[in-house]
């Protein structure tokens, strides 16, 4: 009797199962070091999300006179009111790291190529999904720190040619963040992109299974194929309970932020745009904001999204960094980016001022399209360097690029957030 019950409902578990799994999977494909489970904590974490966020939908009220009040009542009158208020927030931070970390995995082995090129551009639309979800939810606590955010990095939208100050009024509905921005902000948060994400997610999924799953490296052997359940079922339930853990230490340790009640007169300094954005923050503080806000940022994406389409020469094997001249090379791009993103903004700020040593040039010139030659002449140089030392085929090369770029931008983040301080000054993170 024990037995047949156990046996059903081992079976009901496989039924749910099969929806998202096949029957059997290749036992290399839920080898943890294959996936690492980010695209699987991705999802996670934004089921939590939508949980935690329809919880706080219960309290929270859209308009300036109260959101911030609804926000105390929840700290302060709601049991574990504060609680889902961090798991929220932590949740929403975990979420954009892991789904950039699950970006760099699936282009790190070359997972982007046919037939899952589809997949890149979908998986590009659900991260801007997510910063989205994550800036629309900013705004809401009405406090100085999200009132300001908000408030710097929409008007970096005002440097798009032509339609940049319209956009700019169409995004926030108006001159200057107010009421209207915040009922408009909170029906995205809460509905147009939770529902666009679901879409797109249910879409990136069923794209997964149809290419065969996840990718797996090429070779001659036979494939050995093990029952999904539980196999791969029970490494999934390892990963999602670890990450839950995990949120749930940040959410009891570290509380969300709220500062004081928006203040639209009172800017807050430094005003620092949320940490997604700060590598374009920092950006905006080397070079002309024409440059830094629109064209760097656009060409970037428009490469990034068209890399599955470029003319590859080799069909990639699903190798982790195509070969080992590969890894070697990208490993290098990324000391090189890490030294070279340091030097160019120490030179830039302490010595090498270009708006005000060519100041009888238009700074589109002294300090757009000059620091931009600088830049490119720099990544030019080196991949004749690391295309000659490794002997790199095109697609090694593009690899190490990625590589170069990401690194930089992620350096540019970290120096935004943890070395700017009063007036935008470098400074060291405990002057802070
Ligand atoms: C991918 C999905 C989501 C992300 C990344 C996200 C992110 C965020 C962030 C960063 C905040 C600001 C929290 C803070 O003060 O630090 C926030 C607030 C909020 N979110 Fe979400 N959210 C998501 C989905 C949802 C959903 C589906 C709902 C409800 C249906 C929701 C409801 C709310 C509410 C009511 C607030 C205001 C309360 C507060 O600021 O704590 N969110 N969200
Ligand atoms: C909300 C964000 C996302 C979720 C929930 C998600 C979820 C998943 C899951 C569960 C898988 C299969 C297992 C794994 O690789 O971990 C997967 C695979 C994949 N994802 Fe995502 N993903 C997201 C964002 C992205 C992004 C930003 C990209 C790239 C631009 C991307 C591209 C892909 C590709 C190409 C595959 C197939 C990988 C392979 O066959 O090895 N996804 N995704």
């Amino acid at each position: 009797m024990n037995n047949q019950n156990t046996e059903k409902k081992s079976r009901a578990i496989s039924n749910i199962l099969l929806h998202l799994h096949p029957v059997a999977v290749n036992e290399e494909s839920i080898s943890f070091t294959r996936t690492f489970g980010l695209g699987g904590m991705a999802a996670l974490l934004i089921v939590i999300q939508f949980i935690t966020g329809i919880l706080l939908r219960f309290y929270y009220e859209p308009f300036p006179q109260k959101a911030y009040d609804s926000i105390l009542i929840l700290h302060n009158n709601v049991l574990f009111g504060q609680l889902i208020r961090n798991i929220h927030h932590w949740s929403g931070v975990f979420l954009v790291l892991i789904v950039f970390l699950h970006l760099i995995r699936v282009f790190l082995t070359g997972a982007y190529q046919s037939p899952r090129q589809i997949n890149w551009i979908i998986g590009l639309i659900l991260f801007a999904l997510v910063i989205f979800s994550n800036f629309t939810g900013y705004l809401l606590p009405w406090d100085q720190l999200a009132y300001w955010a908000v408030t710097v990095s929409t008007s970096i939208l005002q440097y798009i040619p032509l339609a940049g100050n319209s956009l700019r009024e169409f995004v926030i509905s108006g001159t200057e963040v107010n009421a209207e921005t915040l009922i408009v902000f909170y029906t995205f948060h809460t509905a147009v992109l939770p529902i666009l994400l679901l879409l797109l997610m249910a879409y990136h999924f069923w794209r997964v299974r149809k290419s065969g799953g996840v990718i797996i490296s090429r070779s001659n052997e036979p494939k050995k194929m093990v029952p999904t359940y539980p196999n791969l079922v029970y490494k999934e339930g390892v990963v999602a309970l670890t990450l839950i853990a995990v949120i749930l230490v940040f959410a009891v340790f570290f509380n969300a932020p709220l500062l004081e009640r928006a203040n639209p007169g009172f800017s807050l300094n430094p005003t620092k745009a949320p940490w997604y954005f700060a590598g374009i923050q920092e950006l905006l503080m080397h070079f002309h904001p024409f440059f830094a806000g629109f064209l760097i940022p656009l060409a970037l994406i428009v490469l990034i999204a068209f890399i599955p389409f470029f003319k590859h020469e080799e069909e990639l094997t699903g190798m982790w960094f195509v070969s080992e001249k590969g890894k070697k090379s990208a490993k290098l791009s990324a000391v090189f980016a890490v030294a070279i993103t340091i030097i160019l903004v120490l030179l830039n700020e302490y010595l090498f001022n270009f708006e005000a040593i060519l100041s009888w040039l238009s700074p589109v010139i002294s300090n757009g399209i000059i620091p931009l030659l600088i830049v490119l002449a720099i990544i030019w140089g080196f991949s004749k360097y690391i295309r000659r030392k490794f002997k790199l085929s095109f697609t090694e090369l593009v690899q190490s690029l990625f590589v170069l770029i990401v690194t930089s931008f992620v350096i540019l983040t970290l120096i935004n957030t943890f070395f700017r301080g009063i007036n935008m000054q470098l400074t060291f993170p405990w002057n802070l």
